[in-house]
């Protein structure tokens, strides 16, 4: 894996933000996977502010987020519906019809799995994956003891996630308990993948990721076996580096 160490989070969100761009410029079709979370806001608004400046064009993108929570409208402030369109989507220039989420609000949630996980092999899978590292090592939402061929999914989330999650919600209460996403082997599929880490916070498990067993314990651990990963990590991330 080749990990690019960024000065702070700034740092860290320009250069994804600047690999993202290069990466849709170069391309005349190019599919994103895009995350969630706090780690990748301020990549997305630098591709805003870029998009204010230079007008880069989104039309020839395809997005497909990681993961959604269940029960959860797109309209519900704290959905990952929500969050895209408020921190990238209405922003740009991308068509709806190009950008996909799980839907949480599913009333078969065993064919809205199978149906995503189609609908990312019509377009021949993802090309630049942009991933975040949960505290436990989770990726997507799959939590520590998923499966390394895991296909989309839903899952029990677990305590240490929600209560990670809870500071975007009025109590840890009101945090879902379950989320679809895609599954580990999906995700391996991507052609190259970004992985974004930053702050003390992540110290310990960017130290694990790196320093760690490959085991299903710790789930981001398995990308030391995909063949085109790039971290970018700030200074504090680094840290037991
Ligand atoms: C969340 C999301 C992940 C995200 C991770 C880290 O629960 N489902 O996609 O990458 O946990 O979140 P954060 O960036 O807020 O630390």
């Amino acid at each position: 894996m080749k990990i690019i160490t960024a000065k702070d989070y700034s740092n860290m969100s320009e250069i994804a933000a600047s690999t993202i761009l290069e990466r849709v410029k170069q391309s005349s079709k190019i599919t994103l996977g895009l995350a969630t979370g706090g780690t990748p806001v301020k990549t997305y608004n630098y591709l805003i502010n870029d998009y204010k400046n230079n007008k880069t064009s989104y039309q020839h993108v395809v997005t497909f987020n990681l993961d959604e929570y269940t029960g959860m409208k797109p309209t519900n402030p704290n959905s990952y519906h929500y969050y895209m369109e408020k921190n990238l989507f209405e922003h740009i220039d991308i068509p709806n019809n190009q950008t996909h989420l799980p839907n949480g609000a599913a009333d078969d949630f065993e064919l809205e799995c199978k149906t995503y996980e189609q609908k990312i092999a019509e377009h021949n899978g993802v090309d630049l994956q942009i991933l975040g590292l949960g505290s436990n090592g989770h990726i997507g939402f799959n939590e520590p003891g998923t499966a390394f061929d895991t296909r989309t999914h839903i899952v029990d989330l677990s305590s240490a996630t929600r209560k990670a999650n809870a500071r975007y919600f009025d109590n840890i209460d009101e945090v879902p308990t379950q989320a679809i996403t895609m599954g580990i082997a999906t995700i391996l599929e991507s052609k190259e993948i970004l992985l974004l880490v930053s702050g003390e916070r992540k110290s310990r498990a960017l130290e694990k990721l790196l320093h760690g067993e490959i085991d299903t314990s710790f789930p981001a651990s398995i990308l030391n076996q995909h063949k085109n990963v790039t971290i970018i990590a700030d200074n504090e991330a680094l840290k037991y580096v």
